[in-house]
């Protein structure tokens, strides 16, 4: 019989975290157990800094971004002292089954933890949604319109001058991020590390778009390949392109969750309590196809997650 269950967050923070943290602790308490969260990732686990969740503690949270519980990176925590206090901590507060929201990295030490005997469930908060298992994780679609409105204005600026901008965006190795932008943004062309850059290709179809009388141009560029300013000194040196850079950085990983995302997290984190309840461990929670499902943790790293080549194909065909 499960009495007690830890959440934490880690990694990069995403949007509709807290949501997420509200309904893992509502759902336990539905089912008559308590919540302890633990702060700022691994390096609280380790540190044993945490806390009583009770209803009111995740009271007026589920539209903040962020997360209340903070995040961290944590070096020590890969060590095998690392993983071993994080243990002690949680078997000194009897603790089941510990909830882990965060990326791949996370769930790799989570995986870890599980195989040391403590029960684990993943949920997928980040922007990246580089995440195999899931159709789209936590914060991606806020992420996604945040980067659209940035875009949008980028767009008006760039018309007025007949400019060329290159918009660099999150998504860490991945281009998901990157590829939606550029499809709703009518972007004239996409970067991202899944597809080899060929800059000459890039020269042609600027210089044709030109020719047919667009007066001016969008980029999107996925960080992973490489940065902003160095696209722009390949795009002067091959075309003669006097590109302007804007990079979208952290404002991507901020603000209040959009409805998507808020609905997502708050059956994500639902679901992972009815499914640790059910006796499941060392899978991660995601949606397949729009229903809950669970796959194994390592998924989140073994397993390819594909760009969808309908859309790629789309940005060549609509830009023409
Ligand atoms: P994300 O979870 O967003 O991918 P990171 O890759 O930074 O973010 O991972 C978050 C944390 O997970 C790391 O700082 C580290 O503490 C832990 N972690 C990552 N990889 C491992 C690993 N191989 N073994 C143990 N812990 C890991
Ligand atoms: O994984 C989320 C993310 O925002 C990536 O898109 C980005 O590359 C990375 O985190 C930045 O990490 P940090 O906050 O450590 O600079």
């Amino acid at each position: 019989m499960m009495k007690r269950i830890a959440v934490l967050t880690s990694g990069g923070d995403a949007p509709g975290m807290n949501a997420a943290i509200r309904a893992v602790v509502r759902t336990a308490l539905y089912h008559g157990m308590e919540t302890i969260g633990v702060m700022k990732g691994y390096e609280g686990l380790m540190d044993g800094e945490c806390l009583t969740l009770d209803r009111a503690a995740v009271g007026g949270i589920i539209h903040r971004g962020g997360t209340i519980l903070r995040t961290a990176r944590s070096e020590r925590f890969k060590t095998d002292a690392g993983l071993r206090a994080a243990l002690v901590q949680m078997e000194n507060r009897k603790v089941d089954a510990l909830v882990v929201i965060g990326g791949d990295g996370s769930f790799r030490g989570a995986e870890k933890l599980c195989a040391m005997g403590l029960p684990v469930i993943g949920i997928p908060g980040t922007i990246d949604n580089d995440i195999a298992g899931t159709d789209v994780t936590i914060g991606y679609d806020t992420a996604l319109n945040t980067a659209l409105s940035a875009v949008q204005k980028l767009r008006d600026t760039a018309s007025s001058h007949d400019r060329l901008f290159i918009v660099e965006v999150m998504g860490r190795d991945a281009g998901f991020l990157a590829l939606d932008v550029a499809v709703s943004t009518g972007a004239e062309y996409v970067v991202v590390p899944e597809i080899p850059l060929d800059i000459k290709k890039m020269c042609d179809h600027l210089h044709y778009s030109r020719k047919r009388g667009k007066t001016h141009s969008l980029i999107i560029l996925a960080e992973g390949v490489m940065s902003a300013l160095e696209l722009r000194n390949q795009l002067q040196d091959t075309g003669g392109y006097d590109a302007r850079v804007t990079v979208l950085g952290y404002i991507q990983r901020g603000g209040s969750p959009s409805s998507l995302d808020t609905i997502l997290a708050s059956r994500m984190g639902s679901f992972a309590v009815e499914s640790l309840l059910q006796g499941k461990t060392g899978v991660m929670v995601g949606t397949v196809c729009g229903a809950m499902s669970l796959c194994p943790l390592e998924d989140a790293w073994k397993a390819a997650k594909e760009l969808n080549p309908e859309l790629l194909a789309l940005v060549d065909k609509l830009s023409v």
